[in-house]
């Protein structure tokens, strides 16, 4: 099976987790994309509304005629469903590769439930082969820099890209996280990171893994 039909497969089983009536949470991604378009097939006319997590998703929701609304106009969400850049078997997550992890992380963080939908090339022992975006406010870049490579990181700019914040991403390259707690905090408090794309406070409570033997479901260890 492709990557593409993996991640298919995996956003199709997400839609099991959505209640009629309800209003979920929406994430960014190739494999969202999927799972946009299927809820809006499946179930377009049975959801109030959306919480999206980038202007890429909004757009697409609303194209779908799915309405998209404000975090601050809802209470808490009970699903949120997104994709990842690389998941370990705590279910901690590295995203931010389409560079939405402050709202992904904001949305997330406004969910009962996560369920992470992905092809199973995501699924990794350790968390760090993919670089770990990191969203910087402009004139901070080069302190946080200083700051990430005291740390073992080796922080490059991503070249062009402007988050839908109007901030930067730096993508932290050769680590190996084998306490994604304690990195998450570590770079938490460094001053001019606004968010770090490490999701082990707030990890996924569902993976659902797309594989060539059909989507395997995993919760944290
Ligand atoms: C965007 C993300 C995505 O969830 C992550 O990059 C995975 O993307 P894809 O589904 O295209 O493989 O974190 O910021």
């Amino acid at each position: 099976m492709s990557p593409e039909d993996k991640k298919r497969i995996a956003a199709e089983a997400a839609i099991d987790f959505v209640r009629p009536d309800s209003i979920i949470g929406v994430g960014t991604g190739s494999t969202v994309n999927h799972f946009i378009d299927l809820v809006a097939e499946k179930m377009g006319n049975k959801i109030r509304a959306a919480v999206s997590s980038s202007e890429a998703s909004s757009e697409r929701l609303r194209g779908h005629g799915i309405r998209v609304v404000d975090l601050n106009e809802v209470g808490k969400l009970d699903l949120y469903v997104d994709g990842a850049d690389e998941s370990n078997s705590r279910l901690q997550l590295i995203k931010g590769g389409g560079g939405a992890l402050t709202r992904e992380k904001i949305v997330a963080a406004a969910s009962a439930q996560f369920v992470c939908i992905a092809d199973d090339s995501k699924l990794v022992e350790v968390l760090g082969a993919f670089p770990l975006p990191l969203e910087v406010i402009p004139m901070a870049r080069e302190l946080v820099a200083r700051e990430l490579r005291g740390l073992g990181a080796d922080p490059r700019l991503r070249d062009g890209t402007i988050t839908d914040n109007g901030n930067q991403i730096l993508d932290l390259h050769g680590l190996k996280i084998t306490d994604a707690l304690d990195l998450e905090t570590r770079i938490n408090q460094i001053t001019g990171v606004v968010c770090v794309g490490l999701f082990a406070h707030r990890p996924a409570d569902v993976l659902l893994l797309g594989t060539d033997n059909g989507v395997v479901t995993h919760t944290a260890d």
